[in-house]
């Protein structure tokens, strides 16, 4: 659970829990039952499997432990809508969450309205204490429903890209753009703190805070782009193992790379696969659907580096960038649906937050101190922390009030469907050669 969170009255609590809830069916709503039920690969969830896993997490975290006389809604959907959680009991096999026909999307519409009406019953009784205590849980509940929405949106982005007829989810594309020069940012080091503080909320993986030692550094000051990554390609950036970290190479050959997750080539012009539809590569915006793999290789090809996890938080808090009215940012694009060009060049760093996850060279590890809290809830984070790498910043389908410049997502480091991209580091080590390999200013 979360080791910090903002107290709230019922009527605070009920309000976010209705925003949070209809906001998870207004991004399923342009979807047909069909559409919800499709997994197109084993890391795929169908989107009512989401819409029923979060409604889950509320049944069992909270009405489980709280509701007088509990029963669940449907003795089934506890094995159906458990995702990991060894402590609940057995769940049902994860690559085949498409074969669950039944229930429909409808019948999990139901589902949904039924926990609904006895959450907001519950909340609505409990004296300030109780209230207190559970406070903590039920927005662990909202931030868990938040990150489902943004899965939600790159799960169907997958299976409209498998379908033949190549679908439309929403949105319009962004107009032609091209590249501006990459800026750079100067980070001084030092003994620098990390980790969450203050009493918003935060995942338990973002503590304790502790201190870390930093060289001197520098970040660009934005997001690499298609034109760029265009330019790797052409230089043979997939053809050539000196630039691949060996695990890397061997993906690059046993899988086929060639270009970004959503590129293919058609008559000799790379289009690129998007929820607002498919179109020519666009050379302005950023490079998105990358392994850390390929992230890493370009960076090589650049001959720069990719950031720490630790840099680029202390970057972003150290540039007056880590306040809460600071994290703005192409989070939540419902014009697009997809990352964004960057903008003018501002001087300090640009595209912190939203457009694409940003690969880091820093392996999920936990925190000095950190122990992950009792129960079946000490599950959500720490037993992932091997085998995956650390990713910030958010995305442009991460909803608003999920960024935060402590949140540290991880995905394993060939995962190419989540919607990742990359910035460039430098320093802190004499580099390999003085050639920049990217047009750059400064
Ligand atoms: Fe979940």
């Amino acid at each position: 659970m979360t080791a910090t969170f903002q107290t709230r009255d019922a009527e605070t609590l009920l309000r976010r829990y209705d925003e949070v809830r209809s906001h998870t069916e207004s991004l399923a709503r342009p979807l047909s039952p069909e559409d919800q039920t499709v997994q197109s690969m084993p890391d795929v969830s169908p989107t009512k499997w989401h819409r029923a896993h979060v409604t889950w997490f509320f049944e069992t975290f909270l009405l489980a432990e709280q509701e007088d006389g509990f029963a669940p809604f449907q003795d089934q959907y506890w094995f159906l809508f458990n995702s990991y959680y060894e402590a609940v009991g057995p769940r049902y096999s994860r690559p085949d969450r498409g074969l669950i026909s039944r229930p429909g999307a409808h019948e999990v519409g139901d589902y949904r309205r039924n926990v609904d009406d006895r959450v907001r019953e519950l909340l609505s009784s409990l004296d300030d204490g109780t209230l207190e205590k559970l406070s903590a849980t039920v927005e662990l509940g909202f931030h868990h429903e938040q990150q489902h929405q943004e899965l939600l949106l790159m799960d169907i982005k997958h299976v409209l890209s498998v379908n033949p007829l190549r679908p439309v989810y929403a949105g319009t594309p962004a107009p032609h753009s091209a590249p501006d020069p990459m800026g750079w940012v100067d980070v001084e080091g030092g003994l620098v703190e990390l980790g969450h503080e203050g009493e918003g909320f935060a995942f338990d993986n973002e503590l304790p805070r502790h201190h870390q030692w930093l060289e001197p550094f520098r970040l660009a000051d934005r997001l690499v782009t298609n034109g760029e990554w265009l330019e790797f390609m052409a230089d043979g950036g997939y053809r050539r193992p000196e630039l691949w970290l060996s695990d890397g190479w061997g993906k690059v050959q046993t899988e086929g790379w060639r270009a970004p997750f959503y590129w293919t080539e058609v008559d000799g012009v790379w289009l690129e696969h998007t929820l607002n539809g498919t179109w020519p590569v666009n050379p302005g915006l950023p490079v998105t659907h990358l392994s850390h793999y390929e992230a890493d290789a370009f960076a090589t090809w650049a001959h720069r580096r990719l950031p720490t996890e630790a840099e680029w938080e202390h970057a972003v808090v150290s540039s007056g960038l880590g306040a809460p009215d600071a994290v703005t940012g192409n989070l939540a694009d419902t014009t697009t649906f997809h990352a964004q060009a960057a903008g003018p060049a501002t001087g300090g760093l640009r595209q912190v937050y939203g457009d694409c996850w940003e690969w880091t060279a820093s392996a999920y590890l936990p925190y000095p101190g950190f122990h992950p809290p009792a129960g079946a809830i000490g599950e959500y984070n720490g037993k992932f922390m091997s085998n995956q790498m650390v990713l910030r910043g958010g995305c442009a389908l991460t909803p608003n009030g999920h960024a935060r410049p402590t949140y540290r997502n991880f995905f394993p480091p060939g995962a190419r469907w989540p919607m990742t991209g990359l910035r460039l580091a430098d320093g802190g080590a004499p580099a390999p050669t003085p050639k920049p390999a990217v047009t750059t200013r400064a």
